[in-house]
């Protein structure tokens, strides 16, 4: 049970203040029945509408975004769109905020959630959730490449990164699994090699896989996928 204006305001149907005169004017039910003051405790099973409509209480969620280019992994921004901006305004008024990031010019699965403590379960380098990468690059990676990669890249600034596993595809592509999520790691580590990267996409993260989601779609999890 909790209480009908913090079900509401956590909603983002309303503030406090104004929930207060939207129950005195009878413009809240619970189950039908006007509610009766604020501070009415309500259940989950209770179906609460403002104004006729029904109002969805503020749940923890988990989304799977599959990222266009062009949108920052971020809640804000002054200049550019950001994947907020793909979601309905509801996941914004919860709290979901994306899992680590994506680069503006990166594709492909991003996870958000409002779960604070699984956010930062599966961010964490001990966690070493793997993630796996599509990348278009010039030139095609060599057996030299892969070694490298194996035995852990020394970018140019002088980070050392963990050994990762380079796979090459063809000529001018590779996929790429990391344990780890330096900023722009896989951009950075192909062109320590001599192989810029043109476009990238995450195609993997733990057991999770885009599926057939659309680019520029997003679904929710079963809070299930992460006990
Ligand atoms: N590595 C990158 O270079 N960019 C990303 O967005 C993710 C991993």
């Amino acid at each position: 049970m909790q209480r009908l204006d913090k079900f509401l305001s956590e909603a983002g149907a309303a503030s406090r203040r104004e929930i207060k005169k939207l129950v005195r004017s009878g413009a809240v039910t619970v189950n039908g029945s006007p509610a009766k003051a604020p501070e009415q405790p309500v259940s989950e099973t209770d179906v609460i509408c403002l104004h006729g409509q029904p109002v969805e209480g503020r749940r923890i969620v988990v989304l799977m975004l599959h990222k266009p280019a062009g949108y920052l992994s971020a809640t804000e921004d002054a200049k550019d769109p950001t994947v907020m901006d793909l979601l309905p305004e509801k996941y914004r008024i919860w709290g979901v905020a994306p899992v680590g990031r994506l680069d503006k010019d990166t594709e492909g699965l991003l996870l958000l959630t409002n779960d604070g403590d699984l956010a930062h379960r599966l961010i964490s380098p001990a966690s070493g959730v793997e993630k796996v990468y599509y990348a278009r690059h010039e030139g095609s990676c060599t057996e030299a490449d892969v070694s490298a990669f194996a035995a852990g890249i020394m970018l140019k600034d002088g980070t050392l990164c963990k050994p990762a596993k380079l796979e090459p595809l063809g000529p001018g592509e590779s996929r790429v699994t990391l344990t780890e999520g330096k900023y722009h790691q896989v951009r950075r580590m192909l062109a320590s090699l001599g192989h810029p990267v043109s476009y990238l996409k995450r195609e993997r993260e733990g057991t999770l896989t885009l599926g057939d989601l659309p680019k520029g779609e997003y679904r929710e999890l079963s809070m299930d996928c992460f006990v």
